[in-house]
Formats: C-alpha cells, structure tokens, sequence
C-alpha cells in the first residue's frame, strides 16, 4: 500500500506534505509533487496536512484520478527528493480546486 499525490496539487504544491514524512519519500517536478510508492510506509500522515486534499491511500483514490497511482510510480523515479517546505506555485490560489489539472502537469 502507499498513499498518493492526485489531480489538486498540480499548479497548487503546497508542500505541507514532505514536513511530515518520516521517510521522505516526496519528489518534485515542475507543478506537482509525487510520492515514490516502494518508499511510502503507509503512515497517513501526510494526508492531512495537505491544504488542497490532494494526498489519498491508493485505495480510495477519487473516481477518475486513478492514473495518478503510475504518475506518482513513474516521475518519483526521475523527479528529485524533496523535503523541506517552500513557498506554493505563484497561481495557487486560482488553481486550488480546479478539476483535470493533469492536461497542465509538466514532466
Ligand atoms: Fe510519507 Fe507516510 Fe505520506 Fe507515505 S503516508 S508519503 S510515508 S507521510
Ligand atoms: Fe501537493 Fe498537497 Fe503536498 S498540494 S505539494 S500534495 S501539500
């Protein structure tokens, strides 16, 4: 099992998220975060700390978000190891609950 990062957070990257993981196991690219789901050891805790809800059990991923189980396998091979929390992308608050964000999600 692991958690993973959905359709929210892509153009939002609040990065709330990688404070609280104790494996640091979040990875970065351009306008989303993912998690690395080998490295995931399924505490929940950051699910919560997210302000976009956009972190679920890979179990209870929304209806029609579920690709985002294979993005989050496949960019947190490439994309790098955050875990520090930074400031969210400059159009957050307009992004913050627009749906189909994943047509904008740069690899
Ligand atoms: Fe990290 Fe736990 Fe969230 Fe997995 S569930 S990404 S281990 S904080
Ligand atoms: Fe994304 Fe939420 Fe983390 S918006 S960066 S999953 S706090």
């Amino acid at each position: 099992m692991t958690f993973v990062v959905t359709d929210n957070c892509v153009l939002c990257k609040y990065t709330d998220c990688v404070e609280v993981c104790p494996v640091d196991c979040f990875y970065e690219g351009p306008n989303f975060l993912v998690i690395n789901p080998d490295e995931c050891i399924d505490c929940a805790l950051c699910e919560p700390e997210c302000p976009a809800n956009a972190i679920f059990s890979e179990d209870e991923i929304p209806a029609g978000q579920e690709e985002y189980l294979a993005i989050n396998e496949e960019l947190s091979q490439v994309w790098t190891n955050i875990t520090e929390k930074k400031d969210p992308m400059p159009d957050y608050e307009k992004w913050d609950g627009v749906s189909g964000k994943i047509q904008y999600l740069e690899r």
